[in-house]
């Protein structure tokens, strides 16, 4: 775990990890919204840095020189994402930033500096709803309630389509099922269930039956 900076045990974070396409970002932002918590979206990060990287004709699998980037960048991730002073909200979502992510999010430095500033963003707020990669297991492992999404390969990719600027499934689910691979197997953080986290499959399952399963859970987990 990276030691730069101390988690306090007191934060009321829920942890909502899962890979790409199975209702992390629609859930969690469901479920701050019913909480009156703020709702942070880890990828949006990671994508940030790597659309930064593109723009400046970086290229991303250049260790020191995305690391270096991803430590001066200035970024907010709200409503919209801000980088550097430039609203990248639709951006980085695009087919290129998407296909270049994982191997910034691969970057071992990279991460040190995104987990601190997580850990800083729940610490301003006395915690929130994150989601992402690995925020049960690393991030947050003192988390009152860490929820593990996952879908069948199929619903996950159909998902995807329609929340990404790139319409195709076939492509679509090929970039999914390459950056799964890449996510799950990284040497830094790679994408894993926590031991003490609660699984929930959501194929077939609507955005509303899978928010009211993760607030049931809260409800009997976390101490309000
Ligand atoms: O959830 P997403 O597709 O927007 O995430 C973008 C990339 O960032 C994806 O390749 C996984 C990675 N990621 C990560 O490694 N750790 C996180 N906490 C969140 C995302």
């Amino acid at each position: 775990m990276p030691d730069t900076l101390k988690v306090p045990h007191t934060l009321k974070v829920i942890a909502i990890d899962g890979p790409a396409g199975s209702g992390k970002s629609t859930v969690a932002r469901a479920v701050a919204a019913r909480l009156g918590l703020a709702y942070l979206d880890t990828g949006a990060m990671y994508r940030a840095v790597a659309f930064e990287a593109m723009r400046r004709g970086i290229e991303p699998d250049d260790e020191q020189t995305v690391a270096e980037l991803s430590r001066q960048l200035e970024l907010e991730v709200g409503e919209k994402v801000m980088v550097n002073g430039t609203d990248a909200t639709v951006e980085i979502r695009s087919p290129e930033v998407t296909r270049a992510v994982s191997s910034v999010a691969a970057n071992p430095a990279v991460r040190k500096e995104m987990v601190l500033r997580q850990r800083e963003w729940a610490a301003r707020r006395g915690g929130g709803v994150v989601e992402g990669r690995d925020i049960g297991t690393v991030v947050f492992p003192q988390a009152p309630l860490k929820v593990y999404l996952t879908a069948s390969e199929d619903e996950r990719a159909s998902r995807r389509t329609k929340e990404m600027l790139d319409r195709d499934y076939d492509r679509v689910a090929a970039d999914m099922a390459r950056r799964d691979q890449i996510d799950s197997t990284r040497a830094a953080s790679p994408l894993t269930v926590a031991a003490d986290a609660v699984e929930l499959d959501t194929t077939g399952l609507d955005a509303e039956a899978v928010v009211d399963a993760v607030m049931a859970l809260i409800a009997e987990r976390v101490p309000q």
